[in-house]
């Protein structure tokens, strides 16, 4: 079931709702019906407001913590404000000062109140306040060996009710859990985990696929993912197949894909010089690929298998140089841990109907391929390799509900917050994901929203468009440029989105001359007008405007152009939440202290007039910061 918010201009009287038409054709999956279970709506104030009308569309608590200075957890508790004034009440109806919020309970007490500065009529406010459960008065005297003060249990249903500037909104309480409890196997506590804070502001992301298909690194481009070599070598294995004729004639047909094996090299692979790249390129995270469909591991597999790169190959612990270079250099950057949940040919997965007559080099006789396999080997990632992220792959059998409850009990013992994809087998996930289209691999490309979807969401792509792991038949000028890689992240994050831009290093480590040169570029642009994606909310109001993107901060409100802005004026006729005197600046090249003229049109067009100057020193995203004042 997929939640859809659309902001309605609460001026205007709502008649009627026109429901795209029942069916709606899908490349996916041909025909959708569309099917409407519940809609929501909000009223606006009846009044003509001289003030801001502000009330509490919900109050949810969250699983997500932030941890102090003092080293206390707060619970965040998220609240929605809406300011229900009409859009077209005159400024002072719009909240234009600070308005501090905070929580009121019996069980809780507010430790990080959060603060709106700006709300314009008919616009909405998400925020956080942390929290932290109470002591119980008095109760602590009955329990014996038990300090005289008891905290309230964690997990505790409790109400609250919202204060505005230490004044209580209304008389409404709102139901919440107070406290994060410990989690447990079963859906109904797993369901409660969700998306990290640092996930949600990360925006930007470099993934990885490498490994034993970086060797032969072949498919006719545009037509697969070249990291499934060895499946479209064998399915079919006839002359349909380009893969397998290409592989009998260039290997020959009593070539095996383990005989590929030594030469997956990785002798220019620096683990140190990787994650200064992804620095570089401006990612706040990696993801690289543990262990691909064709079972061949980058880390210590143990008992479980031999099948990796510590015994074969270059006989290296991948992995493990690459976290312990990201600790030790980037501790900055958080680490995401790739895995493919099956085997195509693992003799022990049910994968292996179609495997071909080859050996399975390292395979290690196990009497379950779940217990035996995939168990230890995720939680050697989650102890042995501290993964902040567990980036599962295509899904199915699975032992992560089983497991995962004691990996996020043990992470947010160290302060930790870890996160799973949506690809995990389990009832339960942090966040969506998105692959990029490839004929024969037609998935939905989620960036073609039009408005933000409300959960949280990462989309993924290859640098080489057509495929995640090297193909050495994709021409470097086919490679996404600077330009496309930008402008998708731009309109990926004003959507709630992230952007795990994908790159397929050759088998010895080397990162292709296209990739690194365009996503390098792309770093530089976030070295200047990052503060425009990273930490930004999605804008309630509006996502886009034409080639305008929006994202906000509580202090802030920044309009990004994906297009060049001519005669260095940007304009929109969209119910922006500015007022005179906030101050405007382009976040350019030495420009960023360089105040700009803006103005409202007596029609209520926003203008604003930048410097050609200054913005001909930048290319592909002309970002734009409009601090409130
Ligand atoms: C709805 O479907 C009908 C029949 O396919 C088509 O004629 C019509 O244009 C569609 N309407 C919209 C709004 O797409
Ligand atoms: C290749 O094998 C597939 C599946 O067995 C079969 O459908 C197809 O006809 C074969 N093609 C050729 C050219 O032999
Ligand atoms: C690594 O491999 C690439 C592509 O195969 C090659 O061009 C490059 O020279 C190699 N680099 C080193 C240091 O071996
Ligand atoms: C990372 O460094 C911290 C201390 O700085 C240490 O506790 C942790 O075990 C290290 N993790 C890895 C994977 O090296
Ligand atoms: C996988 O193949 C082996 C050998 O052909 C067979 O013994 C085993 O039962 C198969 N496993 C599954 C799960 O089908
Ligand atoms: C998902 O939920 C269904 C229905 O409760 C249950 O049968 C199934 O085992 C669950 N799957 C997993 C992987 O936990
Ligand atoms: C960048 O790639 C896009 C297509 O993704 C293309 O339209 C554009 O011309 C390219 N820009 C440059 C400078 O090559």
């Amino acid at each position: 079931m997929f939640t859809f918010q659309h902001h309605v201009d609460n001026a205007k009287v709502l008649t009627g709702i026109i429901m795209p038409n029942q069916t709606a054709s899908s490349q996916l999956t041909g025909t959708v019906s569309i099917h409407v279970f519940a809609i929501t709506l909000v009223s606006a104030s009846q009044t003509t407001a001289h003030a801001p009308v502000l009330a509490v569309q919900n109050v949810r608590s969250t699983t997500k913590f932030r941890v102090l200075e003092d080293g206390t957890e707060a619970q965040l508790i998220e609240i929605t404000i809406d300011n229900i004034a009409p859009s077209t009440a005159g400024l002072a109806a719009w909240v234009t000062a600070p308005v501090t919020i905070a929580l009121e309970s019996p069980n809780v007490e507010t430790v990080m109140p959060a603060t709106i500065m700006r709300l314009r009529g008919g616009d909405q406010a998400k925020v956080v306040v942390g929290v932290v459960n109470k002591c119980a008065q008095g109760e602590g005297d009955r329990i014996e060996g038990h300090s005289k003060r008891q905290a309230i249990t964690a997990g505790t249903p409790s109400t609250v009710t919202v204060t505005l500037n230490g004044t209580p909104m209304s008389d409404r309480a709102w139901e919440i859990v107070a406290g994060i409890p410990d989690y447990y196997v079963g859906d109904e506590s797993l369901r409660t985990h969700e998306s990290a804070e640092w996930f949600d502001d990360a925006k930007f992301g470099l993934f990885v696929h490498w490994g034993i298909y970086s060797v032969p690194a072949w498919t006719i481009s545009g037509t697969q993912y070249a990291e499934w070599y060895w499946y479209f070598q064998h399915n079919p294995a006839n002359a349909s197949s380009a893969v397998w004729t290409h592989h009998k004639e260039v290997y020959g047909e009593d070539f095996f894909y383990d005989d590929f094996f030594p030469y997956f090299t990785a002798d220019a692979f620096d683990a140190e010089e990787f994650v200064q790249f992804v620095a570089d390129v401006g990612a706040k995270y990696f993801v690289i690929t543990t262990k691909h469909h064709d079972g061949f591991a980058l880390f210590d597999t143990g008992a479980s298998s031999n099948r990796n790169s510590l015994n074969y190959g270059p006989k290296r612990d991948l992995v493990a140089e690459i976290m312990l270079a990201a600790n030790n250099t980037q501790p900055q950057l958080h680490r995401g841990l790739y895995y493919s949940l099956p085997e195509w040919f693992n003799p022990s997965n049910a994968y292996n109907a179609s495997a071909p007559k080859e050996p399975y080099t390292g395979y290690v006789e196990v009497d379950d391929f779940l217990q035996d396999i995939m168990k230890p080997q995720m939680e050697a990632l989650f102890y042995n390799y501290e993964t902040d992220m567990l980036w599962c792959d295509v899904g199915g059998d699975t032992v992560l509900p089983a497991i995962a409850p004691d990996w996020f009990n043990w992470a947010r013992s160290a302060g930790r917050q870890v996160v799973a994809n949506a690809r995990c087998g389990a009832n339960y996930s942090d966040f969506d994901v998105s692959l990029v289209d490839v004929p024969g691999h037609v998935r939905a490309h989620a960036s073609r929203l039009r408005t933000p979807k409300l959960r949280k969401w990462e989309s993924s792509e290859g640098s080489d468009p057509y495929s995640y792991g090297y193909n050495q038949d994709t021409p470097y000028e086919d490679y996404r440029n600077a330009t496309y890689i930008l402008r998708s992240l731009v309109d990926i994050v004003s959507k709630n989105g992230n952007y795990l831009i994908d790159i397929g290093p050759t088998a010895n480590g080397t990162i292709v001359p296209p990739s690194r040169s365009s996503l390098l570029a792309v770093g530089e642009w976030l070295k200047m007008s990052g503060e425009a994606i990273y930490g930004t909310k999605y804008w309630y109001v509006a996502a886009e405007d034409s080639d305008l993107r929006f994202t906000t901060k509580a202090d802030a409100f920044y309009i990004l152009s994906l297009s060049y802005p001519e005669g260095g004026v940007i304009s929109s006729s969209l119910p922006l939440p500015l007022k005179q005197g906030d101050k405007a600046t382009f976040l350019g090249i030495d420009s960023a202290e360089k105040e700009l003229d803006w103005q409202w049109t007596n029609d209520g067009v926003f203008m604003l007039y930048a410097d050609e100057d200054d913005l001909k020193q930048v290319e592909d995203v002309w970002a734009f910061r409009i601090a409130y004042v």
